[in-house]
């Protein structure tokens, strides 16, 4: 079981966000934002799939899991919230956020459905966000010196991803779901995600008037294709998933936990899981 803390964390998220907060680059500041925009509604699914995958295990075994859904839920919960504020933001900037209404829309199809489909979407989705928190965990210099606040605001959601990265796969391996629906439900979540992610950037460069500049590809390419770019990074990672043997722990979690250590003078805990 993992020993997850909530913390509070102490940053400004009333004072507004610069057009282009991340190093003064239009690509990556329009790839985070579409992040943050998902996140709300993302995160309350995760939310539900856990504390409904909880509700579904025999009474013996819930007790087991109780204390870590309890500090997922409320790591998660505080994402959510800081999140929309930033989204907040964002509107004011005049970015328009059609990733939300569109997974809404795509939840409402899931109603009713068994809570392990829940959960292997929840644990495919848990899984791309670890392992990409682990990549901005190790290249912070991505998210420049502009805005501090927002920089610790993505590597402190960055540290607990990797911290909690199992709590919804345990659960799903727990409540006896198979390894053909992980699967499946991985290449769906990557399509899914990626051309989410995709669409929402392409809107906010679109917004922002910086889509069709040769920076913003240069920043692309190198960002997305470069040696140290995500999809070299974060390739082998994601790979592994598909294994039989696979486990989430496996991944090396020292570079969250080594930013928690650093950082403690920017948060508050707020309660443990333990
Ligand atoms: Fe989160
Ligand atoms: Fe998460």
């Amino acid at each position: 079981m993992t020993d997850l803390v909530v913390r509070r964390l102490l940053v400004d998220m009333q004072a507004p966000i610069a057009r282009h907060w991340c190093a003064g680059d239009a690509l990556r500041t329009a790839f985070f934002n579409a992040l943050s925009m998902s996140f709300p509604v993302g995160e309350q699914f995760f939310i539900d799939s856990v504390r409904n995958g909880l509700k579904e295990l025999p009474a013996g075994q819930q007790e087991k899991f109780r204390a870590e859904v309890q500090g997922f839920v409320g790591q998660e919960a505080t994402h959510r919230r800081l999140h929309a504020l930033y989204n907040a933001h964002l509107d004011k900037l005049g970015l328009d956020n059609a990733w939300e209404s569109r997974a809404r829309q795509r939840l409402k199809l899931l109603e009713g459905v068994d809570v392990r489909h829940w959960l292997a979407i929840t644990a495919a989705n848990e899984h791309f966000t670890a392992i990409f928190a682990d990549f901005m965990l190790h290249n912070p210099q991505l998210l420049g010196t502009e805005d501090p606040r927002l920089v610790t605001l993505w590597l402190w959601h960055s540290a607990e991803e990797s911290e909690h990265k199992s709590t919804a796969f345990d659960l799903y391996q727990a409540l006896g779901g198979s390894h053909e629906w992980r699967i499946k439900w991985m290449r769906r979540v990557t399509t899914i995600f990626l051309m989410d992610t995709l669409r929402q950037t392409v809107r906010n460069l679109r917004c922002d008037g910086t889509l069709w500049k040769w920076s913003t590809f240069r920043s692309a390419a190198s960002f997305l294709f470069g040696k140290q770019g995500v999809v070299r990074q974060t390739y082998k990672p994601w790979r592994d998933y598909f294994r039989r043997d696979f486990h989430p722990n496996e991944q090396d979690s020292s570079a969250s936990r080594r930013w928690l250590a650093d950082n403690s003078e920017r948060y508050v805990p707020v309660g443990s899981a333990t």
